[in-house]
Order: C-alpha cells, then structure tokens, then sequence
C-alpha cells in the first residue's frame, strides 16, 4: 500500500511532462505492482504479523504456516475483513487449555478455505486414550468467540486435540460446508473426548451441510439459543447431544436438528443433564428426520443422571421436545433404540411421532412417555 501512494504520487507530479500513452502505461504497472505485493502482504507469515496485517488489510490469507510452541497464538480480530486459509497452519503441542489455539472473533466477516487449505491440531501429539480425564491439558483448536455476524464456508479442521471447534458468546454466525476429520485418532479409542462443534453462550447460529468423523460428541450444544443445524452427516462420534455446561445455570432454547445422519455413533439423539449442575431449562428443541446406522449403544438417549448413574434429578426442565421421524438400524449386542430416564416431573410436554430404529436387542425403557410414542 505505502508502495502504491508513493508510485501514484509520482505521476501525479510527472504528469505535465508525459504524454498520454506513457502516463498509461505507467499507470497500469503500477497497479499490477501494487496488486501483486498486496497478496503476499496480507499473508500471515508470522503469528506477531496479525494485528499489523490486519491494520492494513482487507483480505488476509494465511499459506503454510506452523505456530511455534511458545510465543502468542493467532487470534483474529476480523472486523469487516476476510480470511482465507490456503495452506496448511498446523501448531506445535502446547499442554495447556486455556486459550484456543486459534481465535476468531469481530463483526461482519467471512473466512474461507482456500485451495490446500487445512487446520490441523497435530491431535496425535495429544491423545492418550483418556480425554479430558487425563492429566495432560488439551488445548480447544478452534474458537469463534465474541463473533457477530460472521460467515465461515468450507473450513477443513483434522485432527483436534480434544475439542475441534467451538462457537462462543457469539450470534448471526452461519457455518456451512465445515469438514472435521478426527478419522486418525480412531485406532484403539485414542481421540476420546474429540468434540466435532460444540456451542456456548451463543444465539441465531446457522449450521448447514456439514461432515463431521471423529469420537466425542459430533455435534454439543452446552448453552445458547436459536441454532439450527441442517445437514450433518456424523461418524464414529458419540452422536448429536444437547449437555448443557455443568458449572452455571443453563438455559436451552429453541434448537433444531433437521436431517442429521449418524453412522457407527454411540447414540443418535442424546440428552443428558447432572443433578450436579445448577438448575436450569431445555426447551422448543426439536430434531426433525434423523436416520441412524450401526448405532452401538442408544438411538434416543435422554437422562438426567450423568454423572450419578441411577439417581436422576428434576434440576433441570427438559420441556416442548419434538422428535420427527428417527428412522435406521443398530448393531451389536446390548442395544436398545429409546432410552429415556427422566428426574420426577421435570420432563413434559414432548411430541414425538415416526420413531422406527431397528434391530434393537434390549426393550425401550421410559419413565416418562412423549405423547404419540408407544415405548413397549
Ligand atoms: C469478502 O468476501 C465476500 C464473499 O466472497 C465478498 O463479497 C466481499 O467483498 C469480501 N470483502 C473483502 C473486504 O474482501
Ligand atoms: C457462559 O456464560 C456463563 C454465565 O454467564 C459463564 O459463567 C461462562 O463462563 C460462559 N462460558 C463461555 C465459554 O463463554
Ligand atoms: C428460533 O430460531 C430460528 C433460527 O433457527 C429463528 O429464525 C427464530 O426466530 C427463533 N425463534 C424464536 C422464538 O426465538
Ligand atoms: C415426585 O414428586 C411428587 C410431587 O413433588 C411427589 O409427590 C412424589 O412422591 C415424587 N415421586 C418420587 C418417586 O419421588
């Protein structure tokens, strides 16, 4: 930029003494030059460049770049301006969970992968088979915090230390054609915990055509309010849950899950609450065609005693629970397609209809019964 106001200086005070086909000439080479250099300007090279590059910048791009173990990690302070990831920015381990190890956050902004473009969190630095109960902190890998009014398209996250990616205290976020592959932590359990996207705290999401393989929740809903997902294919995940945070009071609303597809998943649907928690309420949830394959343990998982097994608490509401049309087949021994376990009285007014999971080897247990659901 300094280079184009310099050059354009120039010809303003060579002007009288050049003709019109020179000035021209002149003229579009430097414009050519100025485009040129702006590209390679506006690519983060370095993590201390961001704040300058974004100064001066309306389209950044990052290439190829590892994030050293130490000094600051990239945060993305992206008001009005563009990102695009073409290359591979991958991070070296750092054993520490409290900052992401990227952030993006601003108004009015759109981030987009490029071609080559890959997040990659070197998961396999990390995992050592016991998630978050391990010793060894994991850092989140992605964060959309504080963020309004942004568009994320195409983005492609491998390989997350535990969680992949996490909208936070954020709204008018739509995200479509996001891509998380966790494929890699799959041998011998060694990713659990790997959440694919999970919300907190935030409000009028847009979640659209999304693929999501990895072994924690696929998609978590731990707080906020108007999200809505549409086409989600999850694999391998422990399914698409609603677990609201443990540590304030919580409150669910107006969610919706329309055609997610689950394949070899622990669960289909699942909703658990902890008589730990604070109280709070789950309400105007509705899932809408799900379709399970190869599910391993629950297709509709609802109970309110996570975390004190047999002891379910009415702390929580769980109100207005539409489920329409949950239809595919399970696997395995010891499986059961509905699994409800309500805490006395804080379950009512759900409407269920089309509940058809096949090859189920357990029988449904329900202590509370949704109008039009037939549980034995
Ligand atoms: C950012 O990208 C969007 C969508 O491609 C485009 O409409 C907009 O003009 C871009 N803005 C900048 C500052 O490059
Ligand atoms: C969400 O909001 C609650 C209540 O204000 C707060 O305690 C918690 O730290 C927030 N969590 C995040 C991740 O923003
Ligand atoms: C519920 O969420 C949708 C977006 O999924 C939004 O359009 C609608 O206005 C919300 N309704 C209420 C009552 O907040
Ligand atoms: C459930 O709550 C009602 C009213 O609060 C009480 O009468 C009943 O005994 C409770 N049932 C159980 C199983 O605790």
């Amino acid at each position: 930029m300094e280079d184009l106001d310099t050059s354009l200086y120039l010809v303003i005070h060579l002007k009288p003494t050049r003709n019109m086909y020179s000035l021209k000439l002149l003229f579009s080479i430097y414009i050519f030059a100025f485009a040129k250099a702006s590209v390679d300007d506006c690519t983060v090279t370095q993590v201390d460049e961001i704040a300058k590059l974004l100064e001066k910048c309306d389209d950044i791009q990052i290439g190829d770049l590892t994030v050293p173990a130490t000094g600051p990690l990239p945060v993305f302070n992206l008001n009005g301006k563009n990102l695009t990831i073409n290359g591979k920015l991958s991070f070296e381990p750092r054993y520490d969970d409290s900052q992401a190890l990227l952030t993006i956050t601003g108004r009015n902004f759109f981030v987009k992968n490029g071609p080559n473009g890959v997040i990659d969190g070197q998961g396999a630095l990390y995992w050592d088979g016991k998630g978050i109960l391990s010793d060894r902190r994991k850092p989140l890998l992605v964060n959309i915090d504080q963020a309004k009014k942004g568009h994320f398209q195409s983005l492609l996250i491998k390989n997350c230390p535990q969680t992949c990616a996490e909208v936070s205290r954020s709204n008018d976020i739509v995200i479509s054609g996001l891509n998380v592959d966790v494929s890699d932590g799959d041998k011998d359990g060694l990713a659990v915990d790997t959440h694919g996207l999970s919300f907190v705290n935030s409000s009028a999401i847009d979640v659209k055509n999304i693929r999501i393989i990895n072994q924690g929740a696929c998609l978590l809903v731990k707080q906020g309010d108007s999200i809505k997902v549409f086409s989600v294919q999850c694999i391998g995940s422990e399914g698409a849950i609603i677990r609201p945070d443990w540590t304030y009071a919580n409150h669910i609303g107006n969610i919706s899950f329309e055609y997610v597809f689950l394949t070899r998943t622990q669960a289909g649907i699942r909703i658990q609450t902890s008589p730990h928690q604070p109280s709070g309420v789950i309400k105007d949830v509705t899932f809408l065609t799900t379709q399970v394959a190869d599910t391993k343990f629950r297709g509709i998982d609802i109970t309110q005693d996570y975390g004190d097994e047999g002891h379910p608490a009415s702390n929580i509401k769980i109100t207005n629970l539409n489920i329409k049309s949950v239809t595919g087949y399970m696997t395995d021994k010891y499986v059961r397609a509905v699994y409800i376990n309500c805490g006395n009285g804080s379950c009512s007014d759900w409407h269920w209809s089309g509940v058809n999971i096949k090859k189920a080897q357990v029988e449904n247990s329900c202590n509370y019964i949704p109008k039009g659901f037939d549980c034995w």
